[in-house]
């Protein structure tokens, strides 16, 4: 076990940067969500309380259903590598765990901060040019706001999960635009809200809670942004090409699963993770299958809306019923509720009253 990792890391890819003259203002929805991006930005430094203390113990044991709790049948279970853990390695386990979400949370924005600068260069729309500037700005913020709570309050982070890493690396190897946006603003951003949305509802821990909020409310602005984008060229696709995408964002799908297997967290309590993944397979806990299922209550309904969930035959639909995550087809979709979910702006409400 080792926290020794390269420190640069280098994707090639060979895309097109592409430039428009066409200037006109076409697309309403991208403007109006442009015009909130440019509202609703938020300071790091001055808007979030970084004086208050952390005791990384306590956030910790609050993970309770988002953490531990998924792995508690591994206490008793026939040849689980953890049987002869005791109650203090079980707590470091909470603490490892926390370290390993945000440390995840934090790459995985980097990951968005280089696949918006792409899409920058890629997309060919000027209204998408213009909203995906401001995002890059909001993700240069979730970057900063999460290292920095890891370093401060946490003490350490995790490296990048292997699974995390191979997807973000074949977003941006992919040559078409479309790509970067599904696998990103849909898929890893899709499931980042539902996780966000998981520990911002059990933390109490006061900073944690508020830069959780803030970041959701951007990212409920750059899942829109997708859905907005890529509904407008997904309905003029052929029969083929929407499959390739459907399959794309299958696969995405469950490999980001696989990466709350938290791999590097069981590393470092000293944990072969092959051995942890058999005998969790094998008892298949009713609190990792809620877990697991939840990550996918925004993807499901965005999915939806693109109309990526009954084209081609239904092959997506298909997958995802047979994963067990189905259910969430109908629950509400991000390409609207931006607005409902802009607490920056709630904040600033009564200064302005
Ligand atoms: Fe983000
Ligand atoms: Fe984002």
């Amino acid at each position: 076990m080792t926290d020794v990792h390269e420190t640069i890391h280098a994707v090639t890819s060979h895309f097109d940067t592409i430039f428009t003259w066409d200037y006109s203002r076409t697309r309403p929805a991208l403007v109006k969500l442009y015009e909130k991006a440019k509202t609703s930005q938020w300071n790091a430094s001055t808007d979030l309380d970084w004086s208050i203390d952390v005791d990384p113990e306590k956030v910790g044991s609050e993970l309770g259903g988002g953490g531990p709790q998924r792995f508690q049948a591994l206490r008793e279970a026939e040849g689980s590598p953890v049987k002869h853990f005791g109650e203090k390695e079980w707590r470091q386990v909470s603490v490892e765990l926390q370290n390993s979400l945000l440390s995840q949370f934090l790459h995985g924005e980097q990951g968005a901060l280089l696949c918006t600068a792409r899409i920058v260069e890629t997309v060919p729309w000027i209204d998408a040019k213009y909203y995906a500037a401001t995002q890059v700005m909001d993700e240069a913020r979730h970057v900063e706001v999460f290292a920095r709570y890891l370093d401060e309050k946490l003490g350490h982070q995790h490296r990048i999960n292997d699974n995390l890493k191979a997807i973000l690396d074949d977003i941006l190897n992919d040559t078409r635009w479309d790509i970067v946006y599904l696998g990103m603003q849909i898929m890893v951003e899709g499931l980042a809200l539902a996780a966000f949305g998981l520990m911002h509802q059990i933390t109490t821990e006061p900073l944690l809670k508020k830069l959780l909020r803030y970041v959701m409310s951007d990212e409920a602005r750059h899942v829109a942004f997708g859905v907005l984008s890529l509904q407008e060229l997904y309905a003029n696709l052929s029969d083929a090409e929407i499959r390739e995408r459907q399959e794309f964002a299958f696969d995405v799908a469950r490999r980001l699963q696989r990466r709350f297997a938290h791999a590097e967290m069981w590393e470092r309590m000293g944990v072969d993770p092959a051995e942890v993944y058999r005998a969790m397979e094998r008892v298949n806990p009713p609190a990792q299958q809620m877990f697991q299922q939840l990550l996918f209550s925004k993807i499901v309904p965005n999915c939806k809306k693109l109309g990526l969930l009954d084209a081609s035959g239904g092959w997506l639909r298909e997958r995802f019923t047979e994963i067990g995550v189905i259910q969430f087809e109908n629950w509400v979709d991000t390409g609207e509720e931006y607005d409902q979910l802009d607490e920056v702006a709630k904040d600033r409400e009564p200064a302005r009253a």
